[in-house]
């Protein structure tokens, strides 16, 4: 797909629910007594994956256009797959889902697509073991695919090395079917989706500092969860709104958790002019519109407990980076390297490309800004956010851009570019 300097962006955009929320939302409504209803549910391909693997697990979801319900069976109602669960490009799929596993009374086997195959699962492993899981890597490379045999668990208090919602997040469900309460402490706090909405299911999840406990659960019951729009989707209009001059863009009902809104904060520090509207919460998480204009930005040092409640947004903060005068540092951030993609190189060998002043370093990157972009053929990795990333790189610089692999956007955003292309001012 092939992209062109825009003059100015303007008008609404009510980015697609969020992908984070979608994915719990099928999760804990399939382990719940009672129906489920989901509204603006995300319909990427990460979050039907979800869906298909509780679908084989026997619980009957009803994929509409405007909502899913979800038949959940209760905590002990999932049934043994009669096949390997296929979790496709989803890292969120299959580290929750092999929490939930953990404490059934079937076996599974879990795998996904060369992406997943490459992504570490021993941060999983580790925890879910020390709660007496029994869990392999099949071909003993600490990576997917994973065989669990369902046993009786018991509950551990976990020192997580990293700040990761997807370890916690697998403890914690593993922690549902527990013999006692189980709890994580992160050395930064990540997304806490997962607290917000167990407890919004009936759960009992409490919340200190870095420290997440829950006790387990006799039942969950179904509720209707209206999921907002996906903040890190948002970032790719945020970011294209004050970049690209003369721009003015309403970002109609984000998310805006602060575990997940970082960027709202690190833009504004660097100049941003936004403005946040009709704050208000749906299903218990924070949400509001979002307007943005087009504004002069200044480099900035991120890192340390910013950078998990910014993670998938660091492409394009990168990107941006580049069109603000001075350095930004980002630190903190190797996390980057274990994405879709290894973000770090992608990014830093892409951008530069175009022209930028990059340097990779052992945890982030190192931007000049200032230079103007000019055009390249990029390659996505077939990474959605690398793709949508270099979208936006592609309209705000000189000459043509193309990107390879472009429809890897189905991952998080199906109608992204479409989204943008009304956006663009002809
Ligand atoms: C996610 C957590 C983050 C994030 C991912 C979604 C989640 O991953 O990067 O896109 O839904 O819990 P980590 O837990 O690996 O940081």
């Amino acid at each position: 797909m092939k992209f062109k300097k825009v003059h100015a962006l303007k008008g609404e955009v009510a980015v697609p629910g969020d992908k984070s929320i979608s994915h719990r939302a099928v999760m804990f409504g399939s382990i719940s007594n009672g129906l489920t209803e989901i509204t603006n549910f995300l319909y990427g391909a990460d979050c039907l994956s979800t869906i298909h693997c509780f679908r084989q697990m026997g619980i009957q979801i009803e994929n509409t256009t405007d909502r899913i319900l979800i038949h959940g069976k209760g905590l002990h109602g999932l049934s043994k797959p009669y096949d390997t669960l296929d979790t496709g490009n989803s890292g969120t799929t299959i580290r929750l889902i092999s929490g939930i596993l953990a404490g059934q009374s079937f076996e599974s086997t879990l795998n996904g697509d060369q992406s997943i195959q490459n992504r570490p699962m021993k941060r999983i492993i580790t925890p879910l073991r020390m709660m007496g899981a029994s869990i392999t890597s099949i071909r003993n490379n600490d990576c997917a695919p994973l065989h669990i045999a369902g046993r009786s668990l018991k509950g551990i208090h976990y020192h997580s090395p990293i700040a990761s919602a997807q370890v916690k997040s697998s403890v914690l469900l593993a922690g549902l079917y527990a013999d006692g309460s189980s709890s994580v402490t992160e050395p930064y706090l990540s997304r806490n989706h997962t607290e917000i909405m167990l407890n919004y299911f009936g759960g009992d999840v409490q919340t200190l500092e870095t420290t997440a406990t829950i006790q387990p659960a006799a039942e969950l019951y179904g509720q209707k969860v209206l999921v907002p729009g996906d903040i890190s989707s948002a970032a790719y209009f945020l970011t294209a709104g004050l970049i690209i001059p003369n721009s003015e863009i309403l970002l109609k009902n984000v998310g805006i958790n602060p575990t997940r809104a970082g960027i709202l904060q690190v833009y504004k520090e660097m100049g941003a002019d936004i403005t946040i509207l009709k704050e208000h919460s749906d299903s218990g998480e924070a949400s509001a519109d979002i307007l943005v204009k087009s504004s002069s930005l200044q480099g900035i040092t991120i890192g340390g407990d910013m950078i998990p409640t910014l993670i998938d947004e660091l492409p394009v903060i990168a990107v941006l980076a580049c069109f603000a005068k001075g350095t930004t540092i980002i630190r903190d951030a190797q996390e980057l390297k274990v994405k879709e993609s290894n973000r770090i190189d992608v990014m830093v060998k892409n951008l530069s490309s175009m022209g930028a002043d990059i340097t990779a370093t052992d945890d982030g990157m190192i931007i000049v800004g200032g230079y103007p972009l000019q055009g390249a053929v990029i390659d996505s990795k077939s990474d959605h956010r690398i793709a949508m990333s270099f979208a936006i790189a592609g309209i705000a610089a000189d000459g043509e851009t193309e990107i390879l692999d472009a429809d890897c956007v189905k991952i998080s955003y199906p109608d992204f570019y479409e989204d943008l292309y009304h956006l663009t001012c002809k």
